[in-house]
């Protein structure tokens, strides 16, 4: 942390930009006709984090059954040190950063080295970016915050340049929210922005007992249900749709043939749901359910089959002593 703090700083507006899409994306109105006029039904997981959604997810981050948050940030405390060493970043580019409350991990690591590095965080959150970028600036007096709002997804040849060394971090196992297919294109990318001399900090979740899988997912305060629950709200924001959010149950179970979590808003019974902006309404059946969202797990193989397939080249595995989590250091393999 900064010794000295300026009352001042933190009253700064922080440098926060936007990211123009390099390719055009569905908007909402296209994924929910996409997603929802069709069966089975589904929508992306993006719409989650709208304001409410982005501060329920921190909330989940500290249940006790949501063990992913703490167990990668236990591991990046006691290897950041020896990833900044080793890496020495100009850089720190953050994808998906939410509150970047694990980031911090690697900023102390930064601090402890005198390895001035600028932070970089891209979400598309916008109020998450801007207000964790104030946090940060305040916390650490020599960090340099450029926040990056957009959509991820559409591109990132309108991001600017980073010059010098750069560490790309993505973390919390977002990766296991892709598809595989998807999962590679989008880390190959990333990796087509990358120099020879950058490198990729990615966490990951791992297979293991399906109970305390489904757990995570399943917290006791219901917090991972009110949070599913919120895409309801913001398609009734959004797209002028009527949807009764205490009409649908979350459900989250292990597929384990999948090796994945998913995630549904089941409908407690049927209903029928208009969506102004399509002009269009929605019957559900008792039981009919959403897909929104899938969170796989892997093992060492699936990512070392994950990152090749992606034109990188693992560096470093490192894991708890029960292979909870994975966080692996990966460099871009040569063409
Ligand atoms: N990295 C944090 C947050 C993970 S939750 C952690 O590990 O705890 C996923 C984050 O990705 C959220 O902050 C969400 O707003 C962001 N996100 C989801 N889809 C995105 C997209 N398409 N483009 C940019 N950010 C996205
Ligand atoms: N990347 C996180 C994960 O797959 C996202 C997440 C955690 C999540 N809990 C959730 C997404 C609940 C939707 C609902 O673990």
């Amino acid at each position: 942390m900064g010794l000295t703090t300026s009352p001042a700083r933190a009253a700064l507006p922080s440098s926060c930009q936007p990211v123009a899409p390099a390719h055009s994306v569905p908007s909402l109105l296209d994924d929910v006709r996409d997603g929802l006029l069709t069966s089975p039904r589904s929508l992306p997981p993006k719409y989650f984090y709208d304001d409410r959604g982005s501060r329920l997810f921190d909330a989940i981050c500290d249940t006790e059954e949501y063990y992913p948050t703490r167990t990668e940030d236990d591991l990046l405390g006691h290897r950041a040190a020896d990833i900044i060493a080793r890496l020495q970043p100009e850089h720190l580019v953050e994808l998906g950063s939410g509150t970047s409350r694990k980031t911090r991990r690697l900023l102390d690591a930064c601090e402890e080295q005198g390895c001035h590095a600028t932070y970089w965080p891209f979400d598309v959150c916008e109020s998450m970016v801007q207000d964790s970028a104030l946090a940060l600036m305040d916390e650490y007096d020599w960090l340099q915050v450029r926040g990056l709002v957009g959509d991820y997804h559409a591109g990132f040849e309108h991001l600017p340049g980073f010059p010098g060394r750069a560490l790309f971090v993505f973390l919390g196992s977002t990766i296991g929210n892709l598809e595989h297919e998807y999962a590679v294109s989008f880390l190959r990318e990333l990796r087509g922005l990358m120099g020879p001399d950058d490198a990729l900090l990615m966490g990951a979740d791992r297979v293991k007992d399906s109970d305390v899988l489904q757990a995570a997912y399943n917290d006791r305060d219901g917090l991972t249900a009110e949070f599913n629950r919120n895409l309801l709200r913001v398609l009734n924001r959004e797209v002028g749709a009527n949807f009764d959010p205490t009409a649908f149950e979350h459900r989250a179970i292990y597929n384990q043939a999948r090796s994945r979590i998913e995630m549904y808003l089941v409908a407690a019974q049927a209903q029928t749901v208009t969506v102004k902006a399509l002009d269009a309404s929605i019957e559900f059946v008792e039981g009919e359910s959403i897909l929104t969202e899938i969170s796989r797990k892997f093992t060492p193989a699936s990512l070392t089959t994950l990152l090749s397939e992606a034109g990188f080249r693992i560096e470093q595995h490192y894991e708890p002593a029960d292979g909870f989590f994975s966080l692996l250091l990966a460099a871009p393999a040569a063409d």
